[in-house]
């Protein structure tokens, strides 16, 4: 059932400015560029990676769980993978997409993500039953809270989620939208 619903979303769109595909295994040296990044990573919940087999294993776990989906950015001019997004988790019950997002720290604040971010959700919604969207967030992300807010989000509720690095609950903001 979550393969049917997510199968169904197309595995490439294009933007004005992007070309987006499914990733695969073989991006993970381009990946390891964004993820080793701390600056990128810092409110992501993953650690900073420093080697390939770490950008791999993520990338495994991803294509391996049935209720997620993670595309890769291209710059469209130079066909350098720039971040990744996508389908963290799918609540079946609710149809609801938790999605999660990052780029590379010189393409922040271009409006790039928005431009994607707002595409994907356009194709998701004509391909899927998927009704809302939500996105967690941590309270001092203000970046990712003014993107979410610009795409139409709003303040749902503050959760308690694991801290990866310091195995510690820790409060985060949760944002959904509806079908607009
Ligand atoms: C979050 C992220 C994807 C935003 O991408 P982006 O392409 O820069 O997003 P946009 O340019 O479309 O929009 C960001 C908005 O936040 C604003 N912004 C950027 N930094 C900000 C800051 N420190 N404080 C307040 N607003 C900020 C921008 O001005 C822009 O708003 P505007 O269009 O009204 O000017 C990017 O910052 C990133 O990759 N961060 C690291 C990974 C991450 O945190 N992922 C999300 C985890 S929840």
């Amino acid at each position: 059932m979550l393969v049917d619903i997510l199968r169904k979303i197309p595995t490439e769109f294009e933007t004005t400015r992007t070309q987006n595909r499914r990733m695969t295994f073989d991006d993970a040296d381009q990946m390891l560029q964004v993820w080793s990044d701390e600056d990128v990573t810092r409110f992501m919940n993953i650690e900073t990676f420093s080697t390939v087999e770490q950008a791999r294993e993520i990338i495994l776990a991803i294509l391996q769980e049935k209720a997620a989906n993670r595309y890769v950015i291209m710059d469209k001019t130079s066909g350098e993978i720039i971040g990744s997004f996508g389908i963290n988790e799918l609540y079946i019950d609710t149809m609801t997409a938790e999605v999660g997002y990052e780029l590379k720290k010189k393409y922040w604040g271009s409006g790039i993500m928005s431009e994607v971010l707002q595409a994907f959700m356009q194709i998701v919604q004509s391909t899927s039953n998927i009704l809302i969207f939500t996105a967690k967030v941590a309270p001092e992300n203000e970046a990712s809270i003014r993107l979410l807010e610009k795409l139409g989000f709003h303040f749902e509720k503050t959760v308690s989620e694991l801290d990866m690095s310091t195995k510690t609950l820790k409060a985060i903001k949760q944002y959904s939208r509806g079908i607009i």
